[in-house]
């Protein structure tokens, strides 16, 4: 250990002292450090709790991806429907043969919805429905239909195409 030296002796002698200067006054304590460091890991594990949501700022349009997506009619039942979240495209089938598409991004505030289910497609967020015919709200806060995303189904009816 090396011995502090103090700068200014009162006396003639020398004086030595082991007691390092006290700390600066600026600069986090350890204390700091430590709420600041939980505060961030708070705010990560609230992130991660989060349904999903659309981060585009276009609530109510669909992807502009979406057009050229594939999907097999077989996976779109009838009466409910199919979310392609990688889309952002929800694909419905209100009566036999009949489909439809509408973006899968609440007109809320933004999420994406979570659940078609007894002709209604549903927001986890707070508790928008849609039609699965038209997009329209039947409830909760959402203040405009989802918009329709256009679609055509193969000549043999087993694929349906974005477009
Ligand atoms: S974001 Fe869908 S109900 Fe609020």
């Amino acid at each position: 250990m090396t011995a502090y030296r103090d700068p200014q002796p009162t006396s003639g002698d020398v004086m030595t002292s082991t007691t390092p200067p006290a700390a600066p006054a600026s600069g986090p304590t350890r204390r700091q450090v430590l709420v600041a460091g939980g505060a961030v890991a708070a705010t990560a594990a609230l992130a991660a709790c989060a349904p999903a949501r659309s981060d585009d700022g276009a609530a109510g349009s669909p992807a502009a991806s979406a057009a050229g997506t594939i999907v097999k009619t077989a996976d779109v039942p009838e009466g409910g429907g199919t979310i392609l979240r990688d889309v952002q495209v929800v694909v419905t089938q209100p009566s036999k043969g009949t489909y439809k598409a509408f973006t899968a991004v609440c007109t809320h505030e933004g999420c994406l919805v979570a659940k078609v289910a007894d002709g209604a497609i549903d927001c986890p967020c707070h508790g928008a429905q849609f039609s699965i015919s038209d997009g329209s709200v039947l409830g909760g806060p959402a203040p405009a239909p989802l918009s329709a995303v256009p679609l055509s189904v193969s000549s043999d009816g087993s694929t349906i195409t974005l477009s």
